[in-house]
């Protein structure tokens, strides 16, 4: 059998990314230059800044991942590219870094949908995922129910109304004073609070069964925030963040747990960054073996945002013919 290699970019918000990933589960090098130190000073993502600094970095990235990989450009089989959903500034650097590599070394261009390349992060670890399987997509821009039907083949069950997981993370994560970004602080000062320390709304949204809704918990912990502040309570930062940490983990069980006995899944798999919380693992994984699931989770490293992803979404795309042009473009909003 013939080796597919594909050399991976990913840009589509604050990591500048490239990895070399052979027959999409084989990842022969994983580099990720992360810019969150330099937007910590801003409390987020600043976009423009975002764009420049993948520029600067894009070919170093490149040139380390083709080195640890043991392999040069002409090795490759194939380029694979995010090309949305993500800051169109930052996407572009990475497709227009992809296109001139696809055209000067006369290779395939394979354009790739930044959530498919999380769902596809869980078959580089778990080399006996196959479709179907039920996956949850939890990060700083999406939360999506998904049927991953076959391999590039998605039914969206459910989505957020209004912010996604992660964004609800880092915006109580600055409410509470911790800063950017919220995810993994929150999930490190949780583990000395208590989860039941005060009762955070779990929002029902009406309508469709398997929709999201975070903004409601949200505002609840601004609104207590505000309340122990004006009756002079004091505030347990811990507490607040466990609280609502556990409010958070128990919507997503449920709603993952519901469609698993709906569509008679027998395996589920979470990804994207806040699938690398612990909390949230440790309950999914409870609540899959009480039902006989098989549970999925890629390492946190390949959670957040990360290149070996696009390459093990890549080749299946590749596989199944999917070849872009060189007008291909980067999509802010693209839809999966
Ligand atoms: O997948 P990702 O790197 O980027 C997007 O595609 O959005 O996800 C980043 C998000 C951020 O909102 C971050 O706060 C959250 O994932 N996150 C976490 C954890 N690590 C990252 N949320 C909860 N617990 C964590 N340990
Ligand atoms: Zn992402």
């Amino acid at each position: 059998e013939k080796e597919i290699k594909i050399l991976a970019i990913e840009s589509s918000c604050d990591e500048t990314a490239a990895a070399v990933v052979v027959n999409g589960r084989d990842v022969r090098s994983n580099v990720i230059s992360s810019q969150i130190a330099l937007h910590t000073l801003y409390g987020g993502v600043v976009p423009e800044i975002a764009s420049r600094k993948h520029i600067e970095k894009i070919n170093q990235v490149i040139e380390q991942a083709l080195e640890d990989a043991h392999m040069t450009l002409d090795d490759m089989d194939a380029i694979g590219v995010t090309y949305g959903p993500g800051l169109v500034g930052a996407l572009l650097v990475g497709v227009a870094e992809a296109k001139a590599i696809a055209y000067a070394k006369n290779l395939p261009l394979v354009g790739v949908h930044h959530i498919e390349g999380h769902i596809s992060a869980n078959y580089i670890e778990n080399k006996d995922l196959e479709p179907p399987f039920l996956c949850l997509v939890v990060s700083g821009g999406h939360t999506h129910l998904v049927k991953v039907t076959d391999y590039g083949k998605y039914e969206i069950l459910g989505k957020t109304r209004d912010d996604a997981a992660g964004e609800a993370f880092d915006k109580v994560a600055r409410a509470i004073g911790l800063g950017y970004p919220g995810g993994p602080k929150i999930e490190k000062i949780s583990h000395e609070g208590n989860p039941d320390a005060i009762q955070f709304p779990r929002a029902k949204v009406g309508g469709g069964a398997y929709d999201f809704s975070f903004s409601g918990l949200k505002s609840a912990v601004l609104n207590y925030l505000n309340g122990c502040k004006m009756k002079g309570i004091e505030i347990h930062p811990a507490d607040v963040a466990a609280s609502f940490q556990k409010a958070v983990t128990d919507v997503l069980v449920e709603h993952a747990m519901h469609a698993i006995d709906e569509f008679g899944m027998d395996r589920f798999a979470i990804a994207g960054g806040v699938a690398s919380n612990g909390t949230l693992r440790a309950a999914m994984e409870e609540a899959c073996r009480k039902k006989g699931v098989q549970f999925y989770h890629p390492s946190p490293i390949l959670c957040t945002d990360n290149a070996a992803m696009i390459g093990a979404a890549a080749y299946y795309d590749f596989l199944a013919g999917k070849r872009d042009g060189l007008d291909l473009n980067a999509i802010p909003n693209l839809k999966l």
